[in-house]
C-alpha cells in the first residue's frame, strides 16, 4: 500500500523523509517521490520509479537546499502505471500546492472533467492530481486570511468521495503541513520543535514515540511548534497523545506477528476495496472500468480459457464454476505452465483470462504471449497495477487488494474471487442473467466483509484445532463444486507453510484410490458448506468416519448433525453458493497459519519459495 511521511521542524527535512520512506518500503510500492520547500518559496521535487534507493540516487549531486519542511510518498499504483509522472507528490498547474495521497478518490473522473472544462491540463493519470488542482482553485477563490490554505484543503475534501490519507504543502504558507484522513490511516508525530506526519508509525518511530492518530473526516494543520485538528464540518477537536509501545518490526505488521496474519485480517477491507464503486445494485450490474471499452468484444466471447499459477490457478478454477453457472460461458482452466506447451485448440471468439497477483509470473506471461500469437483476445485479473501482465493483456480488471508481502497468498486470492464474481455479473448480464440475479449476487458480495469478520472472530477455536493436529504426518483435503478448488488451496497452504504433505481431491474422487490411505492417523479437512452438493460430501464424511479417520469439517452455521462424524467443526455463515469459497478459505488460512506457527516455521518466507516466480 502507499506510504506517506512528512516533516516540519528545525532539522533538514530531506534525509529524514528519505529515511522515513525506507522504513515504509516493507509495505510494497513501485515508485516514490519527495518535495521540500524553503521559506523563500523555493521548491525541490524528485520522483523515481523503483526502489527508494533510486530516488536517493537521483537526489545525490543535485543542488538541494536544506529546508525543514517536506512531504514524501511511496506509491503502489491504483490509477495509471508506475512511472515518474504518476509518482507523488502531485501539484497544481502553477506548482504552488503539493499533495501526497493514499487511498482512492472514487469521484475523481467527474472532478477531473469539471477541472478540464475550466481549462486545467492534467500531467498524470492519477486520481490524486485532482486534489492539487482543486486546492489551488479554492485557495485562489478565497480572500487572504491566516487559515486560507487550511480552508482550501478542507473545501476540497468536502467535494471528495472515497478514501484518503493526505499531506499537503504550499509555497504560499511554507510553515505548515495540512493532513487529513478518511479510511486511510494517518498520524501526527510530536517532537521537540518539530512534528511529523505519517501513514504508518514505523516511518517515524525513531524520531518520537508520542503520536496522535487522526480519525476519519479530520483535518490537521501541523506546524513546527504545534498543531490543531478540526473535523471536516468545522468542529475543533482535542486529543491526548498516545505512546507507541511496539518496536518498528511490530508496527510494520500493525501488531501482528507475521504479514500472513495481518493480511488474513485485512480480508474484510480487501473485499470492500475490490468492490468499491463497481456495483450498480439497482441495475444488477457491475461497472468495471478496465473492461468497459472491451464490452463489444466480451459480448461475443464464446469460450474462456483461464491461465494462472499456484493460488491464482485455484482462483481460476472457482471462476470457471461461476462463469459457467451464471454467465453460461464454456470455461476451462489451465496451469499456465501447461498452456504454454500443449497445443490448445481454439474456436471462434475465445478469450484467454490470465489471473495473477504480481502480474509478473513467467509462465502466465508466456501463456498470454502464446494466446496473442494465435490471435486470441487476452484479459488480466491482476493486483499489481502497471505490471507486465497488466500491460501485455488487451484489457483487464485490477484487484485493489494492496501489496501482499507474505509469500503465501491470502488476501489476494480472496480479491481474485471477488473480482471473478464481479466479472461473472458483467458477462452474465450481457447474456441471460436476470436483473434479479445480478442484484442478488451484488447484494451478497456487499455482505461479505461482515461475514468474514464473523469467521475471523473464531480464531481461538481454530488455534485449539491447530494444537491438536500440528504433528500430523499428512492430510487429505476434500471439497466439491465451488469448494473443490478450495481443497487444492488448502493443500497448497499445508504444503508451503506447514510442510505437511497434503493430498487434495474433489471429494467424489476419494473412492478411486485415496480412501485406501484412511486410518486413525490420517486426518481429513472437509470443506462442506450446506449447499447443493452437501449430501454428496456428507457421504464422504461418513465413509472417512467409518474408517476412523479424524475429520476437521468446515460447514454452515447451525449444522449440528455433522458433529456426529467430525471431531472438529468450524462454522461459516450462510451466503450464496458461488461465494462460499470466500468464507470457507478464511478458516483454512487461519488453521494453516497457526499450525505453521506452532511448528516454529518462518511463515512469511517459507523455505525454497519465492513470492513472485519470474523464471520458468
Ligand atoms: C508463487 C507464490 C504463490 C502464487 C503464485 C502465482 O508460487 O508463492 O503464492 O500464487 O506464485 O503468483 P501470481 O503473482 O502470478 O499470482
Amino acid at each position: 500500500m502507499c506510504g506517506i511521511v512528512g516533516y516540519i521542524g528545525k532539522r533538514d527535512a530531506l534525509p529524514i523523509l528519505i529515511n522515513g520512506l525506507k522504513r515504509l518500503e516493507y509495505r510494497g510500492y513501485d515508485s516514490s517521490g519527495v518535495v521540500v520547500l524553503d521559506e523563500k518559496t523555493n521548491v525541490y521535487v524528485k520522483r523515481a520509479v523503483g526502489k527508494v534507493a533510486e530516488l536517493e540516487k537521483s537526489i545525490n549531486g543535485s543542488d538541494w537546499l536544506r529546508p525543514g519542511l517536506g512531504i514524501a510518498h511511496t506509491r503502489w499504483a491504483t490509477h495509471g502505471e508506475p512511472s515518474e509522472r504518476n509518482a507523488h507528490p502531485h501539484a497544481d498547474t502553477d506548482n504552488n500546492f503539493w499533495v501526497v495521497h493514499n487511498g482512492i478518490i472514487e469521484n475523481y473522473k467527474e472532478l477531473k472533467d469539471e477541472l478540464i472544462s475550466e481549462g486545467v491540463d492534467f500531467r498524470s493519470d492519477t486520481d490524486t492530481e485532482v486534489l492539487a488542482h482543486l486546492i489551488a482553485k479554492y485557495y485562489n477563490g478565497q480572500p487572504s486570511s491566516p487559515g486560507r490554505f487550511f480552508d482550501a484543503v478542507k473545501k476540497t475534501l468536502q467535494r471528495v468521495r472515497g478514501t484518503y490519507g493526505i499531506a499537503v504543502v504550499s509555497k504560499f504558507e511554507p510553515d505548515k503541513i495540512i493532513a487529513a484522513r478518511n479510511s486511510s490511516p494517518l498520524l501526527i508525530g510530536i517532537g521537540d520543535g518539530e512534528h511529523m506526519v505519517a501513514s504508518d508509525a514505523s516511518a517515524i518511530i525513531h524520531l518520537t514515540k508520542s503520536v496522535i492518530y487522526l480519525d476519519d473526516h479530520e483535518i490537521a494543520e501541523i506546524r513546527r511548534d504545534g498543531f490543531r485538528i478540526e473535523t471536516l464540518d468545522g468542529n475543533s477537536t482535542t486529543r491526548k497523545p498516545s505512546l507507541l509501545e511496539w518496536d518498528a518490526a511490530k508496527i510494520e505488521k500493525l501488531g501482528h506477528d507475521h504479514f500472513m496474519h495481518k493480511e488474513i485480517f485485512e480480508i474484510p477491507e480487501v473485499i470492500e476495496n475490490s468492490i468499491r464503486g463497481r456495483l450498480i445494485l439497482d441495475e444488477g450490474r457491475a461497472k468495471l472500468g478496465g473492461i468497459e471499452d472491451a464490452k463489444d468484444t466480451l459480448r461475443k466471447i464464446e469460450r474462456i480459457i483461464i491461465a494462472g499459477c499456484g493460488t491464482a490457478n485455484v482462483a481460476g478454477r472457482v471462476t470457471e464454476y461461476m462463469l459457467e453457472e451464471y454467465a453460461g460461458i464454456p470455461t476451462e482452466v489451465d496451469a499456465a505452465s501447461e498452456f504454454r506447451y500443449r497445443k490448445p485448440v481454439f474456436t471462434k471468439n475465445n478469450l484467454l483470462l490470465a489471473i495473477s497477483q504480481s502480474g509478473e509470473t513467467a509462465d502466465t506471461l508466456a501463456a498470454i504471449k502464446e494466446a496473442k500469437e494465435k490471435g486470441i483476445s487476452t484479459m488480466g485479473i491482476v493486483n499489481a497495477v502497471g505490471s507486465s501482465i497488466a500491460r501485455d493483456t488487451d484489457f483487464g480488471i485490477y484487484n485493489h487488494a494492496g501489496p501482499e508481502i507474505s509469500v503465501a497468498s491470502t488476501k489476494a486470492f480472496v480479491s481474485q474471487l471477488v473480482v471473478a464474481a464481479l466479472f461473472t455479473i458483467f458477462m452474465g448480464r450481457q447474456r441471460e442473467m436476470s436483473l434479479t440475479m445480478g442484484k442478488r449476487i451484488g447484494e451478497q458480495l456487499k455482505e461479505l466483509p461482515n461475514l468474514v469478520k464473523k469467521v475471523l472472530a473464531q480464531e481461538n477455536i481454530i488455534i485449539e484445532i491447530a494444537k491438536k493436529y500440528k504433528d500430523m504426518p499428512a492430510i487429505l483435503t476434500l471439497g466439491r463444486k465451488y469448494n473443490a478448488p478450495l481443497a487444492t488451496e488448502a493443500a497448497i497452504k499445508f504444503r508451503e507453510i506447514c510442510y505437511v504433505p497434503a493430498i487434495d481431491l474433489p471429494a467424489g474422487e476419494m473412492k478411486h484410490g485415496t480412501i485406501a490411505l484412511i486410518d486413525e492417523k490420517f486426518p481429513s479437512l472437509v470443506i462442506a458448506p450446506q449447499d447443493s452438493v452437501y449430501e454428496k460430501i456428507q457421504s464422504n464424511i461418513e465413509q472417512i468416519s467409518a474408517r476412523r479417520g479424524p475429520i476437521i469439517a468446515i460447514t454452515t452455521e447451525g449444522n449440528e448433525e455433522i458433529k456426529k462424524f467430525a471431531q472438529d467443526v468450524i462454522y461459516i455463515p450462510k451466503t450464496l453458493e458461488m461465494l462460499t469459497p470466500i468464507l470457507a478459505v478464511v478458516p483454512i488460512y487461519l488453521l494453516t497459519y497457526h499450525i505453521a506457527r506452532l511448528k516454529g516455521h518462518e511463515i512469511d518466507k517459507p523455505r525454497n519459495l519465492a513470492k513472485s516466480v519470474t523464471v520458468e
